[in-house]
């Protein structure tokens, strides 16, 4: 069973009366690259006794200030050359829409890797400012996690931050969804799908070849060079020498064991799965994350240099400068949706807190859309 056909299923939300006027940010509360090294300030307090349950609304993108890496401790620009576009509600597509097959990376065929090479070169190519543009769909990522948007409507201010709590996956799969469309539409291809790096099995367990070509669009020179050809140990520290090869059978066997005890122990715990609720005024706590958010992170510090500032995978702010980013992020997603099916494909969360969480995307028609969490559960 290697290849995932993803259906993400769409209904309408029950229209709500939210606060429009209330995301989220905290400047203090900084991430340092991934693995577990948030360094935050406590985030106790005054706002979190605002955060009395409304869903985590989308940015003003009209307030968009620099962000900070919190590994350089430098101040970095990236905000959308798109602040003034006006925002409409995500309509899901039509159901008669063709099916977009998701496929493992390493098993992909000749002419896949072609299409898929052309689309990132055409990405890669558009100008600068263009909102299809490799750099500016990266840097979607870093104004969601590193700081570049503040809102009013509390008392201090809240970072927005869509890693360590429950708007992790939710978020990932909308990132994904449009970035995928928008390959397609650049292609001229409605069908095509991002392929995953399925590092949860046995065969997936190493880089696959087609990001390591150096002449392709694919490949990106700011990776652990050291793990090209080698076996990903999920218990991997930096500084960690590679499996030999009579080790290699242990580690796979110890990988699947942590991926079958995670899957196992958070069947009926969706808050270990997928961590904990945060609401709009509320900080996400300095070191949380569930347990597929933890096992991704390794594989980001694996894939990334082992060196400060961990650019590109290893550091929350440049990860999607590598489109290795997506192919490990298509593999998350799979993974919860493996989750989700295994609990009879019902919401982890019943809170519209959760349900009613929003975020705006540029989608693959040139229109700013503001999707729901909610939409993902029929
Ligand atoms: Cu937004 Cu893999 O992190």
């Amino acid at each position: 069973m290697l290849t995932v056909s993803r259906h993400v299923a769409f209904i309408s939300c029950e229209q709500k009366q939210s606060n429009e006027e209330s995301p989220v940010i905290d400047r203090r509360n900084v991430l340092l690259g991934l693995g577990g090294l948030y360094s935050a300030a406590a985030t106790l307090g005054k706002q979190n006794m605002e955060a009395n349950g409304a869903p985590v609304q989308p940015p003003k993108w009209s307030k968009c200030h620099t962000a900070f890496d919190g590994a350089t401790q430098e101040q970095v620009n990236c905000c959308p050359p798109y602040s003034t576009a006006k925002v409409v509600d995500f309509v899901p597509p039509p159901s008669h829409e063709p099916l977009r097959v998701r496929q493992p990376a390493h098993k992909l065929e000749a002419e896949y890797v072609e299409k898929f090479k052309e689309g990132i070169a055409r990405m890669k190519a558009l100008p600068a400012d263009d909102p299809w543009n490799f750099m500016q769909q990266a840097t979607i990522h870093y104004t969601y996690c590193n700081g570049a948007y503040d809102q009013v409507g509390f008392n201090e201010e809240v970072l927005l931050q869509v890693h360590g709590s429950w708007l992790f996956l939710p978020w990932h799969r909308y990132y994904l969804y449009f970035y995928e469309r928008i390959i397609g539409r650049l292609i001229g291809d409605p069908t095509f799908a991002l392929p995953f790096w399925n590092w949860d099995t046995q065969e997936g367990m190493r880089i696959p070849k087609i990001y390591l070509d150096t002449s392709s669009p694919l490949y990106n020179d700011l990776r652990n060079k050291s793990h090209y050809t080698a076996l990903f140990d999920y218990k991997f520290a930096f500084g960690d020498p590679n499996p030999s090869p009579p080790q290699e059978e242990e580690v796979i066997t110890h990988n699947l064991h942590i991926l079958h005890k995670m899957f196992e122990e958070s069947e009926k715990s969706p808050s270990l799965f997928m961590v904990k609720p945060v609401v709009a005024g509320e900080a996400v706590p300095s070191n949380a994350s569930g347990s597929l958010e933890n096992l991704h992170n390794d594989v980001h510090m694996w894939t990334g240099p082992s060196k400060s500032p961990y650019h590109d995978m290893g550091n929350f702010y440049t990860a999607a400068h590598d489109i290795m980013f997506f192919g490990h992020h298509a593999n998350v997603d799979k993974m919860w949706d493996i989750y989700n099916s295994s609990r009879g494909h019902t919401p982890e969360f019943k809170q519209d807190d959760w349900l009613e969480a929003s975020f705006v995307f540029y989608d693959e028609n040139r229109q700013v859309v503001k999707c729901k969490v909610c939409l993902f559960f029929p």
